[in-house]
């Protein structure tokens, strides 16, 4: 796929009703109050590059999954307020997406205003795509800009179908995610290490294959390592283990040999009988884990197994836990290699949701080059798949 997208720069929109599609999917507590406000900052760039060249800037987003429906918990209301905050002007938040309300707050936006469209998923043909709703978005602006990373692997109206309908180009976030992750799988810094974590082997199922291509060594933790081990010949006790997948990590054990890849599994496994947070645990052999035992973590020789790794990388690219980081106990593999990225002097790149959130929780997350915004975005793009929210957009 061609990344090479034209730019908010490559297009006038001085004077023009911009519409921008942002990912603003943020977490928010019961209270409604945003814990992490890291998208909508990493959406101010060409927001403020917008609104300082005269443009009227109309936002639009999706927050949680409200199957087409309004419901006030996803309402973007507190984004528009948080928005307001950090670019110190007012946006104006329309209480519908294409009704009149919107209409008529976009009708009065003056040069370098902002307004941001409630969420576009409290209409079912958001999801579906529906061509009379993404020109019924495209209607309301004479220039589309996706700037939503985050969402780019959805091919939904305000993320892909509105493209069909205007002059379509990327904003500064997604031109630093696709730049930045892009380089390191076409032309890496060597040696290229790819840290692979987190729950199920079924989630990277096309990142294994697709960065075993491209990586030098393939670093393999979390509880998906379980089924690896079961590949191997190893037992894991009651660990989480994906009896359908252990075919295919033996395929891929055989496809890192062939390419020369250096595959790296746990040596050592923190185990515990039960799943929490102060349960009792012991440090056994990765091979060898005792019937009823469950690993939550990996162990301090896996840790510096993989830390030598990475202390000569070039290259990271990490995606997915060591462990149960949410539990302290089990958070010190993961913190550990946390620490191994932070002092390489690779190019170091972590993938959004679940890393992201430990990397940031850890006290990390400044020591990386790159903090990706897409969870699932950016697992499909280390896949090799087509992003439909970029590939719609004009080429340079
Ligand atoms: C995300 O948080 O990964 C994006 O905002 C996409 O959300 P979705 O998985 O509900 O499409």
């Amino acid at each position: 796929m061609n990344y090479n997208k034209k730019t908010i720069e490559d297009i006038c929109v001085s004077g023009k009703k911009v519409l921008v599609r942002c990912d603003f999917n943020v977490p928010q507590n019961d209270e409604g109050v945003i814990t992490d406000d890291k998208r909508i900052v990493a959406a101010l760039p060409t927001v403020k590059y917008l609104a300082d060249q005269g443009a009227k800037v109309i936002l639009c987003s999706h927050l949680g999954r409200p199957k087409g429906e309004f419901k006030m918990k996803y309402s973007l209301a507190p984004v528009a307020a948080r928005l307001s905050e950090l670019l110190g002007k007012e946006v104006a938040m329309a209480k519908d997406v294409i009704g009149e309300d919107a209409a008529a707050k976009a009708a009065a936006l003056k040069d370098g205003e902002v307004m941001l469209l409630e969420n576009v998923r409290f209409h079912k043909e958001e999801e579906k795509n529906d061509p009379a709703f993404a020109k019924a978005l495209a209607d309301m602006a004479e220039i589309y800009v996706n700037d939503a990373f985050g969402t780019a692997h959805r091919a939904h109206a305000s993320t892909a179908g509105v493209a069909d309908y205007l002059p379509a180009v990327c904003g500064y976030l997604i031109g630093k995610e696709v730049g930045i992750m892009g380089k390191a799988l076409e032309d890496p810094k060597r040696p290229f290490v790819a840290i692979l974590g987190g729950a199920k082997v079924s989630d990277k199922i096309g990142v294994i294959n697709n960065l075993l291509e491209k990586v030098d060594t393939l670093i393999i933790g979390g509880a998906m390592a379980y089924t690896f081990i079961v590949a191997q010949g190893g037992t894991v006790g009651n660990s989480k283990l994906e009896a359908d997948k252990v075919d295919y990590a033996r395929e891929m054990l055989e496809k890192a040999k062939a390419k020369g890849v250096n595959l790296l599994l746990p040596v050592d496994t923190n185990v515990t009988v039960e799943f929490d947070a102060n349960a009792e645990s012991k440090v056994v052999d990765s091979m060898a884990i005792p019937e009823g035992w469950q690993g939550l973590d990996i162990g301090p020789k896996t840790v510096e197994l993989f830390s030598e790794a990475i202390k000569n990388a070039g290259t990271v690219v990490w995606n997915g836990p060591m462990g149960v980081f949410e539990f302290e106990k089990f958070a010190v593999g993961t913190k550990a290699i946390a620490k191994a990225v932070a002092e390489s002097n690779s190019v170091s790149i972590i993938g959004g949701g679940d890393s992201a959130a430990a990397v940031a929780q850890l006290g990390y997350a400044d020591k990386m080059t790159h903090i990706s915004t897409g969870g699932g975005a950016s697992l499909e793009f280390l896949e090799g798949l087509v992003l439909p929210g970029i590939a719609c957009l004009q080429d340079k």
